[in-house]
């Protein structure tokens, strides 16, 4: 697989760790425990300003090229330009009830844990469709030309601010969690 698409591979492992320990977080009232919400609202603050913000762009001038260089594939691309603004609507959505139960705006837990869940879902249902139809179908597709393309293309990228070389002071917390999770 192109060094490209690995870089968004890995992207998708970090984010499945992160979804793994939000995950965790809301099932704790089933054992007796309680929800860390300012762990999760961390989570979903990275996911806000990484995910959506840099990895869907990274993803869309990809997608863009396929689209160019392969119209009968526009319908697809269209697809997955939907999917990246739904998983951006979803995590600010998210992020709205987690701090409206941090503020004790909303004290209905269910809630909470259900549009949490709802947000976790199409987070993985779409991470499983990348890597199970779409980066094979690119890797398949295209040349070193498109390659050369998207690289020229690329924008500003910013570094991965919990994941990266450096985890930034706002996420280390959450990186502390996912070490001590095992994640
Ligand atoms: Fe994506
Ligand atoms: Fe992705």
């Amino acid at each position: 697989m192109h060094e490209v698409l690995q870089a968004l591979h890995a992207d998708h492992v970090n984010l499945s760790r992160l979804l793994t320990l939000v995950q965790r977080e809301l099932r704790k009232p089933e054992q007796g425990g309680d929800t860390d919400y300012a762990t999760i609202l961390d989570a979903l603050d990275y996911i806000e300003n990484y995910a959506d913000k840099v990895h869907h762009v990274r993803e869309n001038e990809i997608y863009a090229r396929l689209e160019q260089k392969f119209p009968d594939r526009a319908e697809l691309v269209d697809e997955l330009r939907t999917e990246h603004r739904r998983l951006g609507e979803s995590t600010l959505h998210a992020t709205q009830l987690l701090s409206n139960a941090l503020n004790d705006v909303v004290l209905d837990k269910q809630t909470v844990a259900a549009g949490v869940t709802d947000f976790i879902g199409i987070q993985l249902q779409h991470i499983g469709r990348e890597e199970r139809e779409v980066f094979p179908l690119i890797d398949s597709l295209f040349e070193p030309a498109d390659w050369q393309h998207v690289i020229a293309q690329a924008a500003q990228h910013a570094e991965d601010p919990l994941f990266g070389a450096q985890t930034r002071d706002r996420y280390r917390t959450l990186y502390a969690s996912l070490s001590a999770a095992g994640e």
